[in-house]
């Protein structure tokens, strides 16, 4: 059900979890100070107790109601990239930010979007706590449409169109007085090494490690369909490809298009809606390209991939 941004204001108000645009997905959002809201969320997406959701600012400043400390640096980067798709992790006023959002864990995640909605949704509502509004190890939703695929029709949401970055936003997390990457997301990770001094660490808790970033244990983004990530393709390969438009797979039954090779924008804009279109066709096997550098924003595309396709439960 598509609501005007005055119900959404509404709804939220009340109490009502509601689906709404941002710049990266779109996002399950409920009033911080709703608790029984908060608790619906995880309800409604089948998302266990132990994974914290984010905590959504209208502005940076906000922050010196809701974390401990606040570092130099975190200001530096507010500056360089909110509002937009970064979301920030620092120690937590406990009182100010519920446990049930926070996993209890001592820390909380912060976020300035970018989408002119949840802007101006978040002026007259206060922080929004919000996941991706999709059904745990789905897809993440880039357009209205996904959300009520997921939730049903009378789900009510705020309809802001496609949105833009298509990935979620990159995390990071500041401990011993400097700031790693435990999420890669819609930023670049070579892009904070101009505004931090360093190139922050990436850790994503892979191995054996224990992920700082809790989400990072689930198995994410899947489709139904068995994807084949495929790093030196063959011309033989004859089912459905997903690919780019400037190459050749000649014996492919079926291609589906993410663009250009040369622009991972497009690519990840894109990536969740081909993944759902392949249930909703029924689609049980494909295969993908992922002849891609290892840098910038195909980091984060190959990432998305790998968990989509990987048999972690
Ligand atoms: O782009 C985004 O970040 C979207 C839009 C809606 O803002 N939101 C999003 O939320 O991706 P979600 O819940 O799907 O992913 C949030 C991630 C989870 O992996 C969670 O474990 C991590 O953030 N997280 C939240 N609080 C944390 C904390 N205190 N410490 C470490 N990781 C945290
Ligand atoms: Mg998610």
């Amino acid at each position: 059900m598509r609501i005007s941004l005055h119900q959404a204001c509404e709804f939220l108000k009340k109490g009502h979890v509601v689906g709404i645009p941002t710049e990266t997905v779109y996002g399950l959002a409920a009033c911080l100070d709703q608790s029984q809201a908060i608790a619906e969320i995880f309800t409604l997406k089948g998302r266990p107790a132990n994974n914290p959701l984010i905590v959504h600012l209208a502005t940076a400043e906000e922050i010196k109601d809701y974390a401990v400390s606040i570092p130099e640096s975190f200001f530096a980067l507010a500056d360089a990239f909110w509002p937009g798709p970064l979301t920030l992790v620092l120690p937590a006023i406990p009182e100010k930010i519920p446990s049930i959002v926070r996993a209890e864990l001592p820390t909380a995640a912060f976020r300035v979007p970018s989408h002119s909605l949840a802007r101006q949704l978040l002026q007259q509502t206060g922080p929004l706590v919000m996941p991706s509004a999709n059904l745990s190890g789905r897809p993440s939703s880039t357009c209205a449409e996904h959300v009520e695929e997921d939730f049903g029709d009378g789900f009510p949401v705020l309809d802001g169109g496609e949105c833009l970055k298509g990935l979620e936003s990159t995390i990071l997390f500041w401990q011993d007085e400097k700031w790693m990457i435990i999420r890669l997301g819609a930023i670049a990770p070579e892009a904070f090494g101009l505004i931090l001094g360093y190139d922050p660490e990436i850790s994503l808790g892979e191995g054996n490690a224990q992920p700082i970033c809790p989400g990072q244990m689930y198995r994410h983004y899947a489709p139904r369909a068995r994807l084949f990530l495929i790093q030196k393709f063959s011309l033989a390969i004859k089912g459905l490809v997903i690919g780019f438009d400037d190459r050749n797979y000649s014996s492919a039954s079926r291609f589906i298009s993410l663009g250009n090779s040369s622009d991972p924008e497009t690519a990840s804009q894109r990536l969740y809606a081909i993944l759902r279109e392949l249930d909703q066709e029924g689609i049980d096997q494909a295969w993908v390209d992922i002849d891609l550098p290892d840098e910038g924003l195909w980091l984060t595309f190959k990432e998305r991939l790998f968990k989509a396709s990987s048999s972690l439960t």
